[in-house]
């Protein structure tokens, strides 16, 4: 059976730091961006944890975040916050930024690249 590759990514990289160092940065980008700063919540502490759980568990590692948050539905919760072309590719550069920044993830841009993107599209809710 073929194994999805996105799934591979946990046991590649080998710990959960570089996804928390990750998600820092990202929301070091987000908080210096005016289109997506005011979607967020003023603390980003629970974004952050949410976003790191979340990959953690959808690349391969521990289950925490399915625990704490339920079924992923990330469509639905992402409903209250627009989201058209420019919010997702302002999304988008921030990992983008983000995953230059750790080189943890080097070795695995594109199945990244592919699956943010992939996914972000599916996120829109707004033209
Ligand atoms: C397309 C552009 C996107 C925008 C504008 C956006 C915006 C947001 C906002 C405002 C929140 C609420 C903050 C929070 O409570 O965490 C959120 C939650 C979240 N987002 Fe996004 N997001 C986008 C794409 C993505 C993508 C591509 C992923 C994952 C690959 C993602 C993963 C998450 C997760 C895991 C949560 C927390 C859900 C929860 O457990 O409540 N988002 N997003």
């Amino acid at each position: 059976m073929q194994q999805d590759p996105v799934s591979m990514i946990y046991s590649a990289v080998g710990s959960e730091e570089p996804f928390f160092r990750l998600v820092d940065r990202f929301y070091e980008g987000v908080a210096e961006d005016p289109l997506l700063r005011p979607l967020y919540p003023e603390d980003l502490t629970k974004p952050k944890e949410h976003l790191a759980l979340f990959l953690i568990q959808r690349f391969g590692g521990r289950g925490t975040y399915s625990q704490e948050r339920g079924h992923p539905r990330m469509r639905m919760r992402h409903m209250p916050f627009k989201i058209g072309i420019k919010e997702r590719d302002a999304w988008l550069n921030n990992m983008d930024r983000a995953l230059a920044a750790v080189p943890e993830f080097a070795a695995h841009r594109d199945t990244l690249d592919f699956y943010f993107r992939d996914f972000a599209t599916f996120l829109m809710n707004a033209e």
